[in-house]
């Protein structure tokens, strides 16, 4: 690698320490993390004896326990990992995990390593392939040290004095939530360059009830769509090389048993926290173990270190549940608000968006869009993004990109009037970036048409007619730094749309693959505008979703989850993406009549309850929508203002929901409120619908309950409960227990309705 001391890319949480440890010493001995020698001498390898004369670490918090067998030596291994077992030590994991020996195999059990390096004779995938020159591949790593980074992080250290290789391993609990971030760093110890063709950021054993894996897919549009996998025999691989998180291979995955629901059951998800390419494989290997592993994918010689170089993986984010999916999500949504997020979009609620995408596309004049800024006040809105369209020669998708400055031939005045009338309205002023990307039809691409990514000799891909420019060298990264934050300053820019909408296919930079440096570059540039303006906020948009995962969102403050704006669509789209993601960061807008994606029509009813969960917004043209429709909308958005704590702030919940429902719910955190979302998106085989089992309260206490949406009672006939439990005037009173244990029957009601309940302890 050309001049970098080291190759780090090691996710460490806001706090620096991967939610472990601020202010830990190395060497603190805490009751959360124990180091245990058992007997006076380590063992070369444990492996028949493994109880014997071996050190253990025993990491906990928040719930997880992660035990290893650390002796030095030997082979470090991951005895366990997954829910607390409270009092149980490594030791005994040891002991009852001792392999039977089955003929036809290795004489010795195999047991591997943290990274299963070929070395360990494992028969499975190895999460670190490395070389030199094709001499030095077959690494077999020993223990050197155990370094206690704090009461619930520790770093294992081992090298290979062989092929002079040396790793580490940082694992880290954040004790309130249980999280355990892991990396790797592979160093060079030799003068010849190592080559890292591939390095898992930990191979993790997946507990064998897990029969379930839960893999997140999709498209533009179609974003997070979950596909189940049954037991099997073999690999799951999902490979991403889009050159951004993508939209096809999310990297990440769930994992439960076949009785795993929501609500309850042995369940675990993982995630890598980086935006650029990636791989994740579920092996089950053939003597029954499963392992998963997830890493970043490197182009081929991207990866090489020279004597001294280090390279640091992303960070493998991993979370168990014994109580189902939903807390398993609760976990991360925790931990990615309490360790990852900028506190600065803690700072306010969270602003009602008016995008002007789907009004005005590249169709920009002053006139319009101050219109569209009166009508967005006038309903509620609270920040106006002018999205694609305002900067030089962007008058369609093949022009103008790299370009940021005010286009003069619409904005001959710069963008003040607007922007003023945007202020005086009492709205923040937020503005679209494309900052990766030009066109070739551009000033900049004429001025300087090398500074794109590409691979000498190999066409570009073409793809939205852009290419991906080279962030890696130093004077594009500074053109595109002074650009931003010039308009960023002049106009008093609150919040950057920064959008990425190609993949990038063949990132070359002086001939090498780049992808890595890219990616880091691309961080870089995030930050050092959040350092220059500390309160602009920015939006990971990348075509909508394709550009969601924790890496990003230590610089990011929102997704925008999915250019898909049908009403019916976005439930699927949101459940999906609330996965790994709180609804505080999802963005998600009422869309026009006509959705311009599907076709299809809604009532603004049912649009703007669809919107109601999430960071609330609108992407249409207010001018087309009836005057009725428009106090729809501005009910919608005020009810939305009204509990938006709750939403933003409250235990969010997948509740059960049939094929033609989608139910979820957002608790308050003492159970004293909760609000509902009850949507349906087919009509049903039977005559009534089943009853909402509500969730997440308190079965002892009492609850009022009412229908907040829609404003008018939506029963296609009588007698309802509408009427009998007066749910659109004061409500009724019942238990948390009845509310939870028995249910409450909806109403019959249209397909694309959507029903919101909110239930408020009376005591
Ligand atoms: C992407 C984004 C949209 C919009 C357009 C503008 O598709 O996801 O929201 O900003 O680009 O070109």
């Amino acid at each position: 690698m050309a001049d970098d001391a080291e190759i780090d890319t090691g996710f460490t949480g806001r706090n620096g320490n991967g939610g472990g440890a601020p202010n830990g010493q190395a060497g603190d001995v805490s009751e959360d993390l124990a180091i245990h020698h058992h007997g006076p001498a380590p063992a070369k390898d444990p492996a028949d004896n493994p109880a014997g004369d071996h050190q253990f670490v025993a990491l906990r918090g928040g719930g997880t326990f992660v035990a290893i067998e650390a002796t030095v030596g030997a082979r470090p291994i991951i005895l366990y990992a997954g829910p607390d077992m409270p009092g149980v030590e490594p030791a005994e994991l040891a002991t009852l995990a001792t392999r039977q020996h089955a003929p036809g195999t290795a004489a010795v059990p195999l047991r591997g390593s943290m990274i299963n390096e070929i070395g360990t004779g494992i028969s499975g995938p190895s999460g670190l392939v490395a070389h030199r020159g094709g001499q030095d591949w077959a690494i077999d790593l020993r223990l050197e040290q155990v370094e206690q980074r704090g009461p619930h992080a520790v770093s294992i250290c081992c090298k290979d004095a062989n092929t002079a290789v040396a790793v580490c391993h940082d694992l880290s609990i954040d004790p309130a939530t249980g999280v355990l971030t892991s990396s790797t760093s592979i160093e060079n110890l030799a003068d010849a360059d190592l080559e890292l063709d591939w390095c898992a950021a930990l191979c993790l054993p997946l507990d064998q009830r897990m029969e379930k894996i839960y893999s997140f897919t999709g498209r533009w549009s179609g974003e997070f769509a979950i596909e189940e996998i049954d037991t099997f025999q073999g690999s799951i691989v999902r490979e991403n090389k889009a050159g951004r998180t993508s939209h096809d291979v999310f990297p990440g995955a769930f994992a439960g048993t076949p009785t795993t629901n929501e609500e309850s059951g042995l369940a675990a998800g993982f995630h890598l926290a980086w935006s650029g390419n990636s791989r994740l494989r579920v092996d089950r290997h053939s003597d029954g173990r499963s392992l998963i592993q997830i890493g970043e994918m490197s182009f081929p010689g991207e990866i090489r270190l020279e004597r001294g170089q280090r390279y640091q993986t992303p960070d493998l984010i991993a979370v168990w549940s014994q109580d189902g999916f939903n807390d398993v999500s609760h976990r991360f949504h925790d931990y990615l608000c309490d360790q990852v997020l900028d506190r600065r979009s803690f700072a306010k609620p969270r602003p009602v968006h008016y995008n002007t995408w789907e009004a005005v596309y590249f169709n920009h004049d002053d006139e319009t869009l101050i219109a569209l800024a009166e009508h967005a006040a006038a309903v509620g809105a609270e920040r106006y993004v002018l999205d694609d369209g305002w900067f030089g020669g962007r008058r369609h998708e093949d022009a103008g990109l790299g370009d940021w400055w005010v286009s003069e031939d619409v904005y001959p005045d710069g963008l003040h009037r607007l922007v003023s009338r945007v202020k005086e309205l009492g709205m923040e002023f937020g503005l679209w970036f494309e900052p990766e990307m030009v066109n070739p039809d551009s000033d900049l691409f004429r001025a300087h048409p090398d500074w794109v990514l590409g691979a000498d000799g190999v066409d570009a891909v073409p793809f939205r007619g852009q290419h991906t420019l080279d962030l890696t060298r130093v004077e594009v990264f500074d053109y595109l730094f002074d650009k931003i934050t010039n308009l960023v300053s002049e106009y008093g820019i609150a919040y950057i749309k920064w959008d990425m909408n190609r993949d990038t296919n063949y990132p070359g930079s002086g001939g090498r693959g780049a992808m890595h440096a890219q990616t880091k570059a691309v961080y870089r540039l995030m930050e050092r505008l959040r350092e220059a303006h500390p309160e602009l906020e920015i939006e990971s948009c990348s075509s909508g979703g394709g550009r969601a995962d924790f890496g990003i969102m230590r610089y990011a403050d929102r997704i925008w989850t999915s250019d898909n704006n049908d009403a019916r669509t976005r439930h699927q789209i949101m459940r999906g993406g609330s996965h790994f993601l709180p609804l505080r960061v999802l963005g998600n807008h009422v869309g026009p009549r006509r959705c311009h994606i599907t076709g299809r029509k809604f009532t603004m009813h049912f649009r703007v309850a669809s919107a109601i969960f999430g960071h609330m917004g609108m992407e249409l043209d207010l001018r087309a929508e009836r005057e009725a429709d428009l106090e729809v909308l501005k009910a919608g958005i005020a009810l939305h203002k009204q509990h938006r704590e709750l939403i933003h702030g409250g235990r969010f919940l997948r509740l059960k929901s049939t094929s033609t429902t989608n139910f979820i719910g957002c608790v308050a955190r003492d159970k004293s409120e909760g609000l509902f979302s009850y949507a349906k998106l087919e009509s049903e085989l039977r005559t009534l619908p089943d009853r909402i089992m509500f969730s997440g309260l308190d079965p002892a206490r009492q609850y009022r309950v009412r229908m907040v949406w829609p404003t008018q009672n939506p029963s296609l006939s009588t007698p309802s409960i509408v009427d009998a439990a007066k749910l659109l005037e004061g409500g009724t009173v019942f238990s948390g227990a009845a509310l939870m244990g028995h249910g409450i029957q909806p109403p019959l009601i249209f397909p694309d309705t959507c029903l919101i309940y909110h239930l408020e302890a009376t005591d």
